[in-house]
C-alpha cells in the first residue's frame, strides 16, 4: 500500500472515529440558529415559544395520536440536538417496531401504563412494563415497540430526543411498502408469495403510517 493510501485510510479511520463519538447533530459555534429571512431585530421570546402542544393530543380508539416539536414545526430548535413529542395511545394503541437514525429517545410516563422494548445488535430484547413518573430510553439507531396493551385507560408520554430531527424508519412499511422485490422477501423469510402479498396489501392503499 502506497503512503498517499495508507494516510488516507488513517485519517478516515480518524474522522469516523471523532465524528462518531459526538452527539447526533452538529454543534452550533453561535448562541442559537436563526433561520435566513428572519428579521433578527425583532427577534423575540416568542421565537423561543412552542404553543402547538396546547390542549394536549387526543387519539381514535385503539390508535395513537402525536404532535411532535421537531426543528421542523419549532426552528428554534435548528442546532442544538433536542426534540419533543407528545403522544397519546388508546387502550390498545400500537406503534410498531421502528427506529430514529439520528437520535436516542427518552420516555417520560406522564399517565398510565406502557409496553416497551428495544433490540440491540444481537437481536437481545431489553423490555419493559412503564408505569405514570417511568423514565425508559431507547438508545438511537435501535429497534423499539410500544403499546398501551394493559387496562383500560389511555396512556400519555413525552418523548424526549437527542436530535433536532431524529427521523423514523417504520419496519414493516420499511418492508413491506417499499416494493423491494417479492422473492427477495419470500426467501428472506421463509414464506409464499401469498403471505407476501398480504402483508403488503396495507400499502397498496398509498397509506402512511405515523410511528415515533
Ligand atoms: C418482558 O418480556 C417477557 C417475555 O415476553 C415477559 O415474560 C416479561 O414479563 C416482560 N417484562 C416486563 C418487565 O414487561
Ligand atoms: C400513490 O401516491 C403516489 C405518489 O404520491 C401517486 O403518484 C399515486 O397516484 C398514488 N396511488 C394511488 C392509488 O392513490
Amino acid at each position: 500500500m502506497g503512503f498517499t493510501r495508507h494516510a488516507a485510510a488513517v485519517l478516515c479511520v480518524v474522522f469516523l472515529t471523532v465524528s462518531g463519538a459526538r452527539g447526533s447533530d452538529p454543534e452550533l459555534t453561535k448562541d442559537f440558529s436563526i433561520p435566513p429571512g428572519i428579521d433578527t431585530s425583532k427577534l423575540d421570546g416568542s421565537f423561543f415559544t412552542y404553543t402547538g402542544f396546547r390542549g394536549g393530543v387526543s387519539t381514535a380508539p385503539g390508535e395513537t395520536g402525536s404532535k411532535k416539536a421537531t426543528v421542523v414545526e419549532f426552528p428554534a430548535l435548528d442546532g442544538l440536538g433536542i426534540s419533543f413529542f407528545l403522544m397519546s395511545f388508546a387502550p390498545g394503541g400500537v406503534l410498531p417496531p421502528h427506529l430514529h437514525p439520528r437520535g436516542s429517545k427518552l420516555i417520560y410516563m406522564i399517565q398510565g401504563t406502557l409496553t416497551v422494548g428495544f433490540m440491540d445488535s444481537n437481536h437481545k430484547l431489553y423490555n419493559s412494563t412503564l408505569e405514570e413518573g417511568d423514565v425508559y430510553v431507547v438508545p438511537r439507531a435501535l429497534v423499539h415497540y410500544m403499546a398501551n396493551l394493559d387496562g383500560d385507560k389511555e396512556t400519555k408520554v413525552i418523548f424526549a430526543f437527542s436530535s433536532s430531527n431524529p427521523g423514523s424508519i417504520r419496519l414493516p412499511e420499511n418492508l413491506f411498502g417499499s416494493k423491494i422485490p417479492t422473492k427477495v422477501l419470500e426467501k428472506s423469510f421463509g414464506v409464499s408469495e401469498q403471505v407476501i402479498e398480504q402483508l403488503e396489501a396495507p400499502y397498496h392503499k398509498n397509506t402512511t403510517g405515523d410511528y415515533h
